[in-house]
This record gives C-alpha cells, sequence and structure tokens, in this order.
C-alpha cells in the first residue's frame, strides 16, 4: 500500500518561534520519523508576498532562517521534502483554475483573512492576491495529493475553503483531486502564550522566544515574564491559571510529578516567582541548546542548505507537474495530447 501523504508549510516572514515549535515543528519530526508518511514541507514565500509585495528582501532572508529552523530543530531532507512555493510555478496555474470553482462571497467568509484583514490595518486596500491566498493555498494542497495537512487552529478555514474545492472540482471534471484533512494541535502545545501572557505568540507583537535566540536573551525573556500580578510577595498565595511561566512549564518540563507539587506550592504560597523562572530557564535551555548548536553549524553551510532546497523543489515539481497534467486533461484543456 503506498504512503499516504502530508504537506504542510510556513510563510516566511521571520525565525521560528517557541510557538511554531509546540504547534507544529515537533509534531513534523514525529510525522517524519514515523516512517508512514511522504512528507513535504513548503516554504510558502509567494504565500508570504501577497502581504509584503513591497518588501521581498524580508519574505527571501526568512527563506534561509525558516530552512535553518526546520533543519535544526531535526527536519531531514533525506526523509521530507523541503521545497521554495515560489520555484513550483505549476501551483499558480493550478491557482487560476481553481479560482474560477470560488465566489468573492465565500472567500469574505473566511474567519482566519477576516481577522488578518483587520490585524494588517488594510482598510480599503487589501491587496488582491492576499485576499484570494487560501485558494492558492489550496493549489498547494491539492498539488500533491495531500491526504493529512497538520496545522495550526487557525488554518482550519483554509481546510475547509480547500475541501470545497476539491469537491467541485471532482464533480465538475472528474476525480482528480484529494480530499485533505486537516490534524491539529490539542493542548497547551497549540497555544503557546507570549512571554506578555498575551494569548498569541507572534512576531508582530514583540512577544515570541525564538529557536535562534541565544542562551542569554531566552534568560532574559523568560525574567520578564508574565505571571499572576497579584502575587506579589513570596508567601502570598499565587494563581497557576493562566500564568506564563506555568503555561511553558505544562509544554516543557517533563517531571509531571515535581510539576504538580509546584503547583500546589505556589497556590499555597511560599513558592516566588524567580525560583520558578530559574527552573524554567534550566527546562527551556535543555531543549533549546542542541537546536541551537545544529543551526549554528548549519549556517556556516549555506552551499548545503541550497543544495536541500533545490532538490527537494526539484522533486516537489515533479509530483505538482504530474497533477497538474491530470487537471488539464480532466478539463479538456491538454489540446495537443496525442500530437
Ligand atoms: N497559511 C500557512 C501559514 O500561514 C502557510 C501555508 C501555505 C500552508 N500553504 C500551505 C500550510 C499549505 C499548510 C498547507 O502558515
Amino acid at each position: 500500500m503506498s504512503k499516504k501523504i502530508i504537506l504542510t508549510g510556513d510563510r516566511p516572514t521571520g525565525k521560528l518561534h517557541l510557538g511554531h515549535y509546540t504547534g507544529s515543528l515537533k509534531n513534523r519530526v514525529a510525522l517524519q520519523n514515523s516512517g508512514l508518511y511522504d512528507m513535504f514541507v513548503m516554504i510558502a514565500d509567494q504565500q508570504a508576498l501577497t502581504d509584503n509585495a513591497k518588501d521581498p528582501q524580508k519574505i527571501i532572508d526568512s527563506v534561509m532562517e525558516v530552512t535553518l529552523d526546520y533543519l535544526s530543530v531535526g527536519l531531514d531532507p533525506e526523509k521530507t521534502n523541503i521545497f521554495i512555493q515560489s520555484q513550483i510555478p505549476e501551483l499558480s496555474e493550478l491557482t487560476a483554475y481553481y479560482l474560477n470553482l470560488v465566489t468573492v462571497a465565500r472567500l469574505n467568509r473566511n474567519p482566519t483573512v477576516k481577522d488578518e484583514i483587520k490585524q494588517k490595518g488594510f482598510g480599503e486596500g487589501i491587496p488582491a492576491g492576499f485576499f484570494v491566498y487560501p485558494v492558492s493555498q489550496a493549489a498547494d494542497i491539492t498539488a500533491f495529493k495531500a491526504d493529512l495537512v497538520p496545522v495550526g487552529n487557525d488554518q482550519k478555514p483554509m481546510i475547509e475553503q480547500t475541501r470545497e474545492i476539491v469537491r467541485s472540482f471532482n464533480n465538475t471534471y472528474g476525480e482528480v483531486l484529494v480530499e485533505p484533512e486537516g490534524m491539529y494541535p490539542e493542548g497547551v502545545e497549540g497555544r503557546m502564550p507570549g512571554i506578555d501572557g498575551k494569548a498569541k505568540m507572534s512576531k508582530s507583537l514583540g512577544n515570541a522566544i525564538y529557536l535562534s535566540d541565544d542562551a542569554e536573551t531566552v534568560k532574559k525573556k523568560v525574567m520578564s515574564m508574565y505571571t499572576d500580578p497579584n502575587h506579589i510577595r513570596v508567601e502570598d498565595p499565587g494563581c497557576v491559571e493562566n500564568n506564563t511561566v506555568f503555561t511553558y512549564l505544562d509544554a516543557f518540563y517533563k517531571d509531571k510529578e515535581h510539576l504538580e507539587e509546584l503547583k500546589a506550592h505556589y497556590r499555597r504560597g511560599g513558592l516566588g516567582d524567580v525560583k520558578l523562572k530559574r527552573l524554567l530557564i534550566d527546562v527551556l535551555e535543555e531543549e533549546l541548546a542542541p537546536i541551537r548548536a545544529r543551526r549554528k553549524e548549519l549556517e556556516e553551510n549555506k552551499e548545503y542548505l541550497y543544495e536541500v532546497l533545490r532538490k527537494g523543489s526539484e522533486n516537489a515539481r515533479k509530483v505538482a507537474a504530474q497533477t497538474l497534467k491530470e487537471v488539464r486533461d480532466a478539463m479538456g484543456i491538454e489540446y495537443f495530447k496525442g500530437l
């Protein structure tokens, strides 16, 4: 039996952070190492350009940063196809055909895109390419006939949109495309707060800990981390819920028994924030030090990184080209077939 196909990816708009790590990267490495899947991981530079057209250098630089992040957490180019979206022009052609199967009204109902439009403050100036990116995402997913798409919860509307396009295409032209399933993180790992306690760790909020942060930076960030604002003196009882230090310990500290003791102690009073933060620094260092070391090695070897991306893109392009051929054939626009 052939293996199930996984496709996922990230927009390269900066370095990846702990939210990406717990919410998706760790899981990707586990899926890769299970050996059960054909894996494609895409650096979605074209999607990133939909709202960064005037600042392409940021995206170009981030392609390298994201590649470094991928390889340093353990994505292995021998097992996973890592590729760059813009190097697969077939995706744009698929997008053009899919756009005809989607209405503007439907696109207007995408809650994630709506949120982003508000957040980014486009006003009346929404770039058309940005507005339709869910359709290009459907092209990304279907070009590889992905069965499974592991993504964050904010990407649910994109998967739903993709499934609708697949059904519409297959109904209209015949069964060519595969309807994918989303795969979403559960628990605290899928929703890591920023160091300021805000619901989401994000670059734009300036509250992220990056995989590439050095030890000193991580230490400073943890020391400034949001805890219980009413826990003023050490002997005061403290609140564990919505206490960012505990949320991070939940996600990273392996000694769960000790963690429960710490929570009870904190609630009773007598356990200081600084002590907890010191523990969190050690716990994070254990996880981040090897990643940082691998990143450093890889940084010295840009040629290797380009080679990984070139090969990955070449492989990915073959797969996408095959699907595009089937799509055109089904649509009846392979005019010169057999001539
Ligand atoms: N939209 C995703 C993000 O914001 C990136 C992405 C582009 C993607 N194409 C994809 C994810 C296809 C999964 C599948 O990070």
